[in-house]
């Protein structure tokens, strides 16, 4: 018997495909998501997810490792598309037979998909538009994230809300849909559940979780924001199409404005492509979020944030996260049942 049945019920597709106890993904965050905050989620009854990010397939393997150390539960692995060394990467995933790989920050390269699923695993991609998703689902994705421009991070420019009815009512009979961005209250997961999601990812609302290793200046600059500091960077100029990144306001936007003009410069001398001139890009970000999560600058690195961060008030351990989540949504659903 479960404590959250009319929950849980609807979870179960998703549940099942993951090997949780509830359709609760945490979203993966660079430097956040190591193997404390992942085995912490995964244990507490979610899906936890290492951020893989910019590692090495080195530090990738030690990561796995020291998480499988820390979980006897299923736990995901995310890797950026744009990694040049991706196929070492899936490989690494391959050898620890991890479950579910969840391909982000782009169209999976060819062959990436058929690699992850030659070892078993389970493919798990970001679709941001309905013709992308299906094409993506055709070619092997067994689950897909929807994630609107609430999130921390890097972003598109739909909202959650918006996606949820595009997208819900075409795939969810058929398809597994997890639903991400700007969720900070289980009654916003009982909505989504209620459309027909399979599932929720969150970031923002555990990247403080005690079990979190990110700096307690990191930590303190989510407890005062409210949602309406957390902004999405601008793009400085027309020729270099750079992805948005939501984060806490601070000297860092500036800092970024620079990065853009000094890479625009070189793009104009022709000294680099644009996909370096991305890469780098990306590169700064991962920087910077480094020099907020791990350093504690939280002036001038990237506190990368969604908006639901006016709703991250303490440190709370990650099941208790969960188990609220789930007692939120349970409740809203019993409400509307009643
Ligand atoms: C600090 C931070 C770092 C993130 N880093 C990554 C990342 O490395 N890769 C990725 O796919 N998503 C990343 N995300 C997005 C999350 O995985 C998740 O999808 C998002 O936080 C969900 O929206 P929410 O923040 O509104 O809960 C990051 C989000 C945050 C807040």
């Amino acid at each position: 018997m479960t404590a959250f049945p009319k929950t849980t019920a609807l979870m179960r597709r998703g549940a099942d495909f993951l090997g949780s106890d509830f359709a609760i993904l945490c979203g993966a965050m660079s430097w956040v998501s190591e193997r404390n905050l992942v085995a912490a989620i995964s244990n507490g009854g979610g899906f936890g997810v290492i951020a893989c990010g910019a590692m090495t397939p080195e530090l990738l393997d030690a990561e796995i490792a020291a998480t499988k150390a820390l979980t006897e539960r299923p736990f995901g692995v995310n890797l950026i598309t744009m990694h040049p060394q991706l196929t070492e990467l899936i490989a690494v995933c391959g050898r620890h037979e991890v479950g579910h790989v969840v391909l982000a920050g782009g169209i999976p390269p060819k062959g990436s998909v058929e690699s992850i699923k030659a070892f078993g695993g389970k493919v798990i991609v970001f679709a941001p538009t309905l013709a992308l998703a299906k094409k993506l689902l055709r070619s092997g994705a067994d689950a897909m994230v929807i994630e609107g421009m609430e999130a921390g991070g890097h972003i598109g420019p739909v909202s959650t809300s918006v996606l949820a009815q595009e997208f819900l009512p075409e795939l969810a009979a058929d398809h597994l849909v997890f639903v991400a961005g700007g969720i900070g209250r289980g009654e916003a997961i009982a909505g989504y559940l209620e459309m027909g999601a399979a599932g929720v990812q969150l970031g923002t609302r555990f990247a403080c979780a005690t079990e979190s290793v990110a700096h307690p200046a990191f930590k303190q600059a989510f407890f005062r924001a409210s949602a309406r500091d957390a902004v999405a960077s601008v793009q400085l100029d027309a020729r270099l199409p750079v992805i948005p990144v939501r984060a806490l306001r601070n000297k860092g936007a500036e800092l970024f404005t620079a990065k853009q003009r000094e890479v625009a410069g070189v793009l104009d001398r022709e000294e680099i492509a644009m996909a370096e001139a991305q890469l780098q890009i990306e590169h700064y970000w991962a920087g910077a979020l480094r020099r907020a999560v791990v350093d504690g600058d939280i002036e001038h690195g990237s506190v990368m944030a969604g908006q639901s961060v006016g709703m991250v008030k303490e440190e709370e351990p990650a099941a208790q996260i969960i188990a609220k989540l789930m007692a939120e949504s349970e409740a809203a659903m019993t409400r509307r049942s009643a």
